[in-house]
């Protein structure tokens, strides 16, 4: 891959992920996503572009993660042929801004096209990966509320069930759940939005 350009004096790369990576890899994971640590790198099953934005001295600044699903509907929302599923994307903080996850995505899409797929599918739960998100061009197509259901036990996981929303696991769906959202109070749920970009 080796696409390089410099930021201010650091010459930075875009390249796939190599095993020796993983020590910083996890760190720099762990500066970005501080809800979910990580012991190990994830691997996938599928065919996967696993990409990092390094520094010269090898620093990770980023990542990117992109499987392309077994079947239809397998990973994605949307089960509109084999697409490509971004299970991490992420950027340090004093590196973000300067199109860095772009550039990796569009490294991403390229290598998807490669291999015949023609779309990819990104979920965000933050309010700057949304904006990200429809700033590289991506389109909205779905939107959830999470939880985890074990913090409200049963009699919540009946109530929503009874109000016609189908907990899948700790997932919600929010169109329904928002038309009862009077009867509950959810501290710390998540909204998940769902983007797809085509090509
Ligand atoms: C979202 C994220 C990946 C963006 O990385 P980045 O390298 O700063 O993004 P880019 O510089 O490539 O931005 C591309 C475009 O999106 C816009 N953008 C990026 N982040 C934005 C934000 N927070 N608000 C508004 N716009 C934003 C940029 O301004 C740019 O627009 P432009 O090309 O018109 O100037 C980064 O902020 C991040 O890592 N966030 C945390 C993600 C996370 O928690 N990941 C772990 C779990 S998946």
């Amino acid at each position: 891959m080796g696409l390089s350009w410099r930021r201010g004096g650091t010459r930075l790369v875009i390249r796939h992920y190599e095993p020796s990576d993983e020590p910083d890899w996890l760190v720099c994971h762990a500066l970005i996503d501080r809800r979910r640590q990580l012991d190990v790198k994830p691997t996938y099953a599928g065919r996967s572009a696993e990409l990092v934005a390094a520094s010269e001295e090898g620093e990770i600044v980023g990542f990117l993660d992109v499987e392309i699903e077994s079947e239809p509907g397998a990973l994605c929302w949307r089960a509109d042929g084999c697409s490509g599923f971004v299970h991490e994307l992420g950027v340090l903080r004093e590196y973000r801004q300067h199109g860095l996850a772009r550039r990796m995505v569009a490294a991403g899409v390229q290598w998807l096209r490669g291999q015949g797929v023609r779309r990819l599918e990104l979920w965000a739960t933050d309010d700057g990966m949304r904006a990200f998100a429809e700033q590289i061009g991506c389109r909205r197509i779905a939107e959830y509320r999470q939880f985890d259901l074990r913090h409200y036990g049963a009699k919540v996981e009946r109530l929503l069930r009874q109000s016609g929303s189908r907990p899948a696991l700790y997932f919600v769906d929010m169109t329904r759940l928002q038309t009862e959202r009077s009867r509950f109070t959810l501290p710390g749920d998540l909204v998940c939005t769902g983007f797809e970009l085509s090509w």
